[in-house]
């Protein structure tokens, strides 16, 4: 396609026009020259594609296709390759259903356990998000099909997500919220982009200069397309020039009408148009000319979606060995969930799911000796008396009692946050009386994001199926049954209440602003810092077989910042069934420095040992892995010091540990009369200056007294060098301090 050719023909209506969307799903065409409408389609998990009615919030039916599992599930299993496959099968569907690009993967932060779209949404933790997400965006495009990267950025609520100000400093967003985006941006490079409704600092996202034009495309390269959320335009020209180049759906001509009256007024120089339509163009031709369509086969990727299910689901508890069940064993299945299980959220990301398979109908097709109770009502949250003792009579009978439990639909869906982090009451007081009928009870949760377990010291195992895709129930089965070995993490922390969360006193905020105060300190990176004690922390999960670390080795023992660093590290299979094990590197700072997390995910491999066998894992950290946002330098900067390379079972179950010591020049910053004596000697030529002048001034300081020298030295560190002509009594002068500044500054 001659883009640039292309261009040069089209009227200025035409562009403008090309803008914005035709209708819900499809962008416009220009007959006279050739160019087709092509059309997008939601996922994450799935292809939800709308042939008739269109609508943005999953009311409308759409196509059969396969629903995989949902985001929360996928980061469980802490593996690109396996969500790349997802995104692979993904793309072909696209091909074989003339979809050019497929909304997702959604990155933003769980910042609150509250959240409508958690389900939807990979982790607490930006690295871990970033590399899943990059893994999802190579497997789709891998097809010739686009992905648009969402939400962009901070859109961690859905409460007033249209409207709402989001408030944080930038460490906050550079670290935490901005971090996923860029991490897939770099890696992946997705063609396009969506920004989400809100505000960030005071500036919606679809008119932000510095998110769109600075940070996304002058800092991290992006070289496809920005759209808007449904809606989210908010004044188009400026958004134009801020680096919005589509608006979704449609406004029926409106703001088109805007663009070109803004051009023929001299108000928008018709080159920013121009390359809005050209970086368009680019992705519709992109997926024109590598048009490859397949046939859409369910039934395969039904099966994929089973083997899926099985790697993202969290073993939490496994008390006795409870768990695997034996073949022959007498088991009751208990909660409507088993038979219909919820497996995946509402809102845009509704799949019409070609095929549902329960764990009833999947446990009976292997013909294991299962019997059902429903246990409680579908529609409604309290105790039905009657299935509740059917239930208890049938856990009574059986040598095991599984209760199928969680969170029914209404409690999350994109559009509206939770208000609170429990099950329905039925569900609850189902789990409290099995388990006392039945000592040998195992619950089974299908839920999008953290609940409270009053009842987890009754029960002897815990299977988190989160929403697992339309094949949950099979793999529930399979991994009940030991067939296959469990071995995802928790992607989040789950904390014993809500009020615990660090965003507890400011979710989802006052009105129209939501602050957010805890800063970098979001999911483990508080909870650790806080030294809390949690429910289930980030990264645990169990197996059925056990594993062991080795040889943890790092391959300098000091390195100047920027060079790399190699760590290697040997795990194994020191059970009887084969496994796979989820290695996750954590880095420490272990010196005295700027206030950050205690320990932060910087590496992970998911690798599978057969029993006895031992493997090596290796691990390349680069500068970003030591690096925190300095808002002094407005950069990334690695302070020098001792780092400590962790390997764990989570963060919180450290086995190996090593140092590294960083060098690094210390922080360009300027110095002035306000800044402290402290800061000054940890400079290393302020410290000699400090040495070399001031030394008169210790002694007029002096004087013993009550202060000893430690007490004394502690206070003067925190000293402004404003005050120390006062204090040492002149001894110390202004002129002194104006030519050791000069010096240490390099003026
Ligand atoms: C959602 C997006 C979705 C879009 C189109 C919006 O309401 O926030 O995630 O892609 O609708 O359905």
């Amino acid at each position: 396609m001659d883009i640039r050719g292309m261009i040069r023909q089209m009227t200025l209506e035409e562009k403008a026009g090309l803008c914005s969307g035709q209708d819900f799903w499809r962008l416009k065409a220009v007959e006279r020259l050739g160019l087709p409408n092509v059309m997008v389609s939601d996922g994450p998990h799935g292809l939800r594609k709308q042939d008739q009615k269109g609508d943005h919030l999953g009311l409308n039916e759409s196509i059969p296709a396969v629903c995989f599992p949902t985001g929360a599930a996928l980061a469980c299993s802490f593996d690109r390759d396996l969500i790349s496959q997802v995104g692979r099968a993904l793309g072909a569907e696209c091909q074989a259903e003339d979809v050019a690009v497929v909304l997702g993967p959604a990155v933003n932060i769980k910042r609150s356990p509250l959240c409508g779209r958690n389900f939807e949404y990979l982790s607490e933790d930006p690295y871990l998000a970033g590399q899943m997400a990059a893994g999802h965006i190579q497997g789709v495009q891998s097809q010739n099909v686009g992905v648009s990267l969402k939400h962009f950025a901070a859109n961690n609520q859905e409460t007033r997500r249209m409207s709402v100000d989001a408030v944080a400093d930038e460490r906050t967003l550079r670290e935490i919220y901005l971090s996923a985006f860029e991490t897939a941006v770099k890696q992946a490079k997705p063609w396009t982009l969506m920004c989400s409704y809100n505000k960030i600092n005071g500036v919606y996202s679809s008119d932000n200069e510095w998110l769109l034009n600075k940070v996304l495309r002058e800092e991290w390269g992006f070289e496809g397309f920005v759209m808007t959320d449904w809606g989210a335009v908010h004044d188009r020209v400026t958004g134009l020039k801020a680096g919005l180049e589509l608006e979704m759906p449609s406004s029926g001509g409106v703001n088109d009408q805007k663009i070109v009256e803004a051009v023929r007024e001299g108000r928008l120089d018709e080159a920013v148009l121009d390359r809005a339509v050209e970086r368009i163009l680019n992705v519709i031709s992109r997926y024109l000319e590598n048009r490859n369509p397949g046939v859409f086969d369910r039934e395969k990727d039904h099966a994929l979606a089973r083997e899926v299910a099985a790697r993202c689901m969290v073993l939490l508890k496994n008390e006795g060995d409870i768990l695997p069940l034996k073949g022959e064993d007498s088991v009751a299945f208990i909660g409507g969930f088993a038979k219909t299980p919820r497996y995946q959220g509402g809102g845009s990301s509704h799949i019409n799911a070609s095929r549902v398979e329960s764990a009833l109908e999947a446990a009976q097709s292997h013909g294991f000796r299962v019997r059902y109770a429903q246990g409680y009502a579908m529609d409604s949250d309290e105790t039905s008396q009657a299935l509740l003792n059917q239930a208890v009579e049938l856990a009574g009978e059986c040598r095991v009692a599984v209760v199928f439990a969680g969170l029914p639909d209404a409690y999350e869906s994109e559009g509206y946050d939770r208000t609170h982090m429990d099950m329905p009451p039925a569900h609850n007081e189902l789990i409290r009386r099995v388990s006392e009928a039945n000592p040998n009870t195992v619950v089974v949760l299908h839920n999008g994001s953290p609940v409270t377990m009053p009842w987890l010291d009754n029960v002897k195992g815990v299977l988190e199926a989160y929403l697992g895709g339309q094949a949950v129930g099979g793999a529930v089965v399979e991994l009940l049954y030991g067939l296959k070995n469990p071995c995802g993490r928790l992607a989040e922390t789950f904390p014993i209440q809500l009020s615990d969360n660090p965003s507890y006193l400011n979710f989802p905020g006052n009105a129209n602003r939501v602050e957010y105060r805890e800063g970098v300190f979001v999911g483990y990176r508080y909870y650790d810092k806080k030294q809390m004690a949690v429910r289930f922390p980030f990264g645990y999960g169990l197996s059925y077989t056990r594993f062991e670390y080795s040889g943890l080795a790092v391959d300098k023992p000091s390195i100047r910042s920027g060079e790399p660093l190699s760590v290697r590290v040997r795990v194994k299979n020191v059970g009887s069934r084969p496994g796979r094990e989820v290695v996750e590197l954590y880095v420490a700072p272990d010196h005295k420095g700027i206030m950050r997390p205690v320990r932060e995910l910087k590496g992970f491999e998911s690798v599978l040992l057969q029993p006895g066998e031992e493997k090596e894992v290796c691990f390349e950290l680069d500068e970003r892995s030591f690096a925190y946002y300095e808002t002094r330098i407005s950069d990334w900067y690695v302070e020098p010091g001792r780092y400590l390379i962790q390997i764990g079972r989570s963060s919180r179950d450290i086995a190996l540990s090593q140092p590294v010591d960083i060098g690094n020049d210390p922080l360009p910053v300027h110095f002035d009369l306000s800044s402290t004596l402290g800061e000054l000697m940890d400079h290393p030529v302020g410290a000699l200056l400090v040495e070399e002048r001031l030394r008169a001034m210790g002694a007029a300081m002096g004087g013993g007294g009550a202060l000893n020298d430690q007490m004394r030295n502690a206070m003067m560190r925190d000293m402004p060098l404003s005050s120390l002509p006062l204090f040492s009594r002149q001894a110390v002068s202004e002129e002194m301090l104006l030519a050791m500044l000069k010096e240490v500054n390099g003026e």
